[in-house]
């Protein structure tokens, strides 16, 4: 049972952007913390880097989680990052094999996108003031029209609807086991855990930066979160921010 995550839970049947919900109101109306938003659809659903994200009405799960991780110092923030995958990660996982954490925070069954997490946070001096988990999660969905690359549902992968409310339930108390490894400061189960998730984790494979493709192995990442990657033909690792590099899948 969740402790923190989903105490409160606000449904919606049609909203922009959980996102903009929760960051419009959380503080106006003293939202707990935990408190979830959860929406039939999205008129505006945001993704990474000005992306939208495509949902059926009421064939998935849109949702924001609102937290107050006041004592994360904000050099730390990619630690909301990996709990929010892990648990996300480790939900799917309770019905499909072989999900995994795309670096910084996609989750794929496979070779295919099944959720994909939204984080915004409100930094007040040097600590995160609170945190918007946004999750949007394939779910009963069968057909997808955006040129959003190889998506996929459970529905798909399982070939028979899922119930929302259940799945929904398994989410929570998976983000809540996560953060609540976050709020008790233990660091090396969090990373050691998203380590073993992490997509294509020490498999050759290929990649694009800015200067041209090449072959290397992801070794993981380091303590703000950029991706590490040792190239197979020159002994210095690269580092990299988010979009600084792309997987050539
Ligand atoms: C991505 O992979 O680009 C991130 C997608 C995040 C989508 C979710 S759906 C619920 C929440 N509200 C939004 O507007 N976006 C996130």
């Amino acid at each position: 049972m969740a402790e923190i995550i989903g105490k409160s839970i606000i449904k919606l049947t049609s909203v922009d952007s959980t996102n903009n919900y929760a960051t419009n109101n959380m503080l106006a109306e003293k939202w707990y913390e935990g408190t979830v938003v959860v929406s039939e659809e999205q008129t505006k659903g945001r993704g990474q880097i000005n992306n939208s994200w495509e949902s059926e009405f009421g064939k998935n799960l849109l949702l924001s989680i609102v937290l107050y991780p006041k004592f994360l110092p904000i050099h730390n923030q990619f630690l909301l990052s990996k709990v929010c995958a892990l648990g996300v990660c480790d939900a799917i996982g309770e019905y499909v094999g072989n999900v995994k954490i795309k670096w910084p925070n996609d989750i794929y069954v496979g070779r295919k996108k099944i959720a994909g997490i939204l984080i915004e946070n409100i930094i007040m001096g040097s600590s995160i003031s609170s945190s918007v988990l946004g999750i949007g999660l394939n779910i009963n969905q069968n057909e997808f029209f955006s040129d959003a690359p190889n998506p996929v549902s459970l529905c798909q992968l399982l070939g028979e609807e899922i119930s929302r409310k259940l799945f929904l339930d398994r989410l929570l108390d998976n983000i809540d086991f996560w953060y609540k490894r976050l709020a008790d400061n233990e660091i090396s189960v969090i990373d050691d855990a998203f380590l073993s998730s992490l997509f294509l984790l020490n498999e050759v494979s290929t990649f694009t930066d800015n200067t041209g493709t090449y072959n290397g192995r992801i070794l993981g990442v380091d303590e703000i979160g950029r991706l590490k990657i040792q190239p197979k033909n020159d002994d210095v690792i690269r580092t990299y921010h988010f979009k600084e590099v792309e997987y050539v899948l």
